[in-house]
């Protein structure tokens, strides 16, 4: 776009009288002045909905609970603290308590049982460092069974771009994963587009799949699956962003802003959960866990956006304001401030732009009447 002449300088006038001419990129909002969210990267897309977890400062909430040694008391368990219980949290998010009895991969060997004991507010012990705290999903191998974690959205979504600032420790056997899941009896049926670590890979290789990446016959399905080795020298026990953007097209998976793997085969379809787990069941893709060792996911913040069809679907504090009428275009990346999205443009009343200045980027407000075009 271009300004004529006397309203950008008049603009600049303007705008060098308010505090935001000092800041660098466009201006932190609300999400409830947010219409919408525009994500970067390749699929760049957008969306109506917003959530955002950040599970940094926890402090109160804090502990780890010793794991639960039956399998039958697992699933029954109660959360491990009033973080789980309150609203925003328990409106999104279910928490795993089935058994593999009902749900058993052909090739598992091992008894696994999700338990709401296994999620957990952690305490940083590394004292002076930031962050406080952490959410942890955690999987140990018992005596007799495998006990394990995860955490499903409430709602069905339809289309998302999902990250979470995590990393993946412990033993040898366990799988860790992000992803879009909807169900299907029938193998060939199910739709899921994944993130995922086996905690017995080389430490810089992860795997981006859309399901199901076998077939039937147990044949492994070679364009399902994207084996990437982690950018930057990156291992998945450190902490980085981890993104998926599911779109109606493709899959895309990103590590700390950088594309690593891109799918448009089997892309899921139909609405699906987000589902973020950790788990083993002595089948092939996971490996065995020995007895008493335990590998963890754990997670500093969770961010989506993402569009919903799902008619039992209540926006929540964190849902944008009139997804139909998109006028006030925010974006989750652009901030410096993880969380707390920023106003790209308002159509509604102002637009805010940015403009190359001496002194670097800063953002010009421009009043609806000199609006470009
Ligand atoms: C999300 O919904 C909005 C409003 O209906 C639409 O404009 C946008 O294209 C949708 N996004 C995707 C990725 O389908
Ligand atoms: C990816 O890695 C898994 C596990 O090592 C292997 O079984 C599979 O064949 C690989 N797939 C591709 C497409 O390289
Ligand atoms: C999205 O924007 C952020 C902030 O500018 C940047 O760090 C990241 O690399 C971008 N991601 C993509 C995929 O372009
Ligand atoms: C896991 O251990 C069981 C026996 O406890 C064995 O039958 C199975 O083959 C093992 N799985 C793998 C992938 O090694």
């Amino acid at each position: 776009m271009r300004l004529p002449t006397t309203a950008s300088s008049l603009i600049l006038l303007v705008s060098a009288g308010t505090p935001r001419a000092a800041a660098a990129g466009p201006p932190l909002t609300d999400h409830r002045n947010c219409g919408c969210y525009l994500t970067n990267g390749t699929e760049s897309r957008y969306f109506s909905h917003h959530y955002f977890f950040d599970f940094r400062s926890q402090s109160q909430y804090a502990g780890v609970p010793t794991a639960i040694a039956s399998a039958d008391l697992s699933g029954s368990a109660p959360r491990t603290s009033k973080y789980f219980s309150n609203s925003e949290f328990a409106n999104t998010w279910i928490v795993g308590n089935w058994d593999n009895s009902a749900r058993q991969r052909k090739d598992a060997t091992v008894r696994m049982h999700m338990s709401p004991n296994n999620i957990y507010i952690e305490a940083n012990n590394d004292k002076g460092r930031k962050p406080e705290t952490w959410l942890t999903l955690r999987t140990q191998r018992m005596e007799n069974f495998q006990t394990a974690a995860e955490l499903e959205t409430m709602y069905f979504n339809k289309f998302v771009s999902v990250r979470m600032m995590a990393r993946t420790i412990g033993a040898p056997g366990a799988i860790s994963a992000l992803f879009t899941y909807k169900h299907s009896n029938v193998l060939a049926e199910v739709q899921e587009s994944d993130f995922e670590v086996r905690t017995r890979d080389p430490d810089n290789i992860v795997h981006y799949t859309n399901q199901p990446g076998v077939t039937t016959e147990g044949e492994t399905d070679p364009l399902a699956t994207t084996n990437a080795t982690l950018p930057d020298g990156l291992k998945w026990t450190d902490w980085a962003v981890h993104r998926l953007d599911w779109t109606p097209e493709r899959s895309t998976w990103f590590v700390n802003g950088r594309q690593v793997a891109q799918n448009a085969y089997q892309t899921p379809r139909d609405p699906s959960k987000v589902i973020l787990n950790l788990w083993s069941d002595g089948g092939k893709w996971s490996g065995n866990m020995s007895v008493t060792d335990a590998a963890y996911l754990q997670i500093q913040w969770f961010e989506m956006v993402f569009n919903t069809t799902d008619v039992n679907f209540k926006p929540s504090s964190h849902a944008a304001n009139d997804p139909l009428v998109c006028e006030a275009v925010c974006s989750i990346d652009e901030t410096p401030n993880q969380g707390q999205p920023v106003m790209l443009w308002n159509n509604a009343a102002v637009r805010v732009v940015e403009r190359r200045s001496f002194t670097g980027w800063i953002p010009v407000l421009v009043l609806g009447m000199f609006a470009w075009r």
